[in-house]
């Protein structure tokens, strides 16, 4: 965990992942509009600051993925989405969670930035122009398959 500055500075990697009886799954949105996917540059912590991902978060207890996913997108960017078909193979975060991603379109509501630090809708090759070092570790991997799911449409 020492070789993963997130773990350190991340509150959840602190608590169990095994025994706090919460899911272990994160959700993360690939909202697509078009020929553009929205990417929100994340606040905290310090080691991922000012890097950017795509918005979500964990599964609550009860929830589906998808409503996980609702509910994120509503608390993080304040709009109203629909999910869809999952993107990208999962990945295992250093804290013991897997992270899922989903496609997503929006449904209602204008995207903003309430708890990112900003969020900006990437063409494909907008995020082919990214340095991989502005991108959250874990969401890296992605952007391939990201690029592919906007070419598409
Ligand atoms: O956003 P939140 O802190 O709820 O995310 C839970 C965990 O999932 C954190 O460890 C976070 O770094 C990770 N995460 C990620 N990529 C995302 C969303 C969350 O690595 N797109």
């Amino acid at each position: 965990a020492a070789a993963n500055p997130e773990s350190a500075a991340n509150p959840e990697a602190a608590a169990n992942p095994e025994s706090d009886g919460r899911p272990r799954d994160v959700v993360a949105a690939a909202v697509i509009d078009r020929d553009r996917v929205l990417l929100a540059q994340r606040a905290h912590p310090a080691a991922l600051a000012g890097k950017w991902e795509l918005p979500g978060g964990r599964v609550e207890a009860g929830e589906t993925h998808a409503q996980a996913l609702v509910r994120e997108i509503r608390e993080e960017l304040g709009a109203e989405v629909e999910a869809g078909d999952g993107i990208g193979t999962p990945v295992a975060l250093p804290n013991g969670l897997t992270l899922h991603a989903y496609r997503a379109r929006l449904r209602s509501g204008t995207p903003a930035a309430l708890e990112h630090l900003e969020m900006r809708w990437f063409t494909a090759a907008e995020l082919r122009a990214l340095d991989a070092e502005d991108v959250v570790p874990a969401d890296r991997g992605w952007i391939p398959d990201l690029c592919r799911a906007l070419e598409e449409t």
